[in-house]
């Protein structure tokens, strides 16, 4: 096994449990010193336990890899601070960010509450920006210090959610939009430091598929490849974190089974031109005919499900 990240250290958020715990698995196997974040916390983000991040530290630890625990709450302004200086602190630098606590809440706007919109929203975009603030903070001074480029790497995790609109989690699609928006723009800002930025949204098996109407799709086969299977997605999230992925920033991936696939930005659809300012007449005129021939949603920006 190739210890590309020996030297490195790499932030894992929401690392207690899921997919997260995998990516610190994968890390600490390839050399990288992990901060095992994780506040320990149900799917629905209620309560708190410590026992979820340690266990992940002891299994590195007992396979020979080095790694601390954080048990604060990513979207916390002051624990996301916390979680970059442990990693300071303990190791002396801070090189990768993976971006992946999260929670669900599921339901749709007629019967969401204030709390579940907002703490879904919260966890997710909140607790993307606020570890990526900090961690940005200090890569751009590091950069400042040495007077060149870094080494840097973000990962964010989104879903397909957003890309389908979906009617039955709007908080959670809404927060992964958020996320893949604000990942663009680190992206851009962080080019000529030498980070890196980059969003994936995965599927896999944990309790978060388990939950819900997604549950059947999800389950492990009797036999042949298991698809879904969430060791499936790690390689390719830690790939981005190797020096090796310095040509990838600022783009979105879905993966899963034996796929990683890379999406391409919005396309336009057409473009209208009045050769006066426009009047409501005039807009009618000119867009019914294309409309005309578009399903309603069906056709439009996102990708129902149904
Ligand atoms: N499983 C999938 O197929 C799938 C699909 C799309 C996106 N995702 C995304 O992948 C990420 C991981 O999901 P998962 O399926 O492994 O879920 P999971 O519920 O198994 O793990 C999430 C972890 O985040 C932690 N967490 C929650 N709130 C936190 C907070 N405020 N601070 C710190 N830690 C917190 C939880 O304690 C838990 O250990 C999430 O962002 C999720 O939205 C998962």
């Amino acid at each position: 096994m190739s210890k590309e990240l020996e030297g490195k250290v790499a932030i894992v958020t929401g690392a207690g449990d899921g997919i997260g715990k995998l990516h610190a698995l994968k890390l600490a196997e390839l050399g990288a010193s992990v901060v095992v974040n994780d506040i320990g916390t149900t799917l629905q983000g209620k309560g708190e336990d410590k026992s979820k991040a340690q266990q992940v530290v002891d299994e590195i630890k007992a396979a020979g890899g080095e790694a601390t625990t954080h048990h604060g709450d990513v979207a916390n302004w002051q624990d996301a601070e916390g979680m970059v200086q442990t990693a300071i602190d303990t190791y002396g630098d801070m090189n990768i960010l993976l971006n992946n606590a999260g929670i669900m809440r599921d339901a749709t706007i007629f019967t969401m509450s204030e709390s579940d919109f907002d703490d879904v929203v919260r966890v997710h975009l909140k607790g993307h920006f606020a570890p990526s603030k900090f961690a940005c903070n200090y890569w751009r001074a590091k950069s400042k210090k040495t007077s060149g480029p870094i080494f840097g790497r973000l990962v964010s995790t989104a879903s397909e959610a957003w890309l389908m609109g979906n009617p039955g989690q709007p908080n959670y699609a809404a927060a992964k939009a958020g996320i893949t928006s604000l990942t663009m723009g680190i992206a851009q800002l962080m080019l000529k430091y030498g980070v890196t930025a980059n969003v994936v949204m995965p599927r896999a098996r944990t309790r978060m598929t388990l939950s819900g109407p997604t549950a059947p799709i999800f389950q492990k086969p009797e036999e042949g490849f298991d698809t879904f299977g969430p060791q499936n997605v790690v390689p390719f999230f830690a790939y981005l974190c190797t020096p090796r992925a310095e040509r990838i920033s600022g783009h979105l991936f879905i993966v899963w089974g034996r796929e990683i696939k890379a999406l391409t930005r919005p396309q336009t659809l057409e473009v209208w031109n009045a050769e006066e300012e426009w009047t409501v007449d005039s807009v009618h005129e000119q867009l019914a005919p294309s409309f005309e021939k578009l399903e309603p949603v069906k056709d439009g920006f996102t990708t129902p499900a149904v």
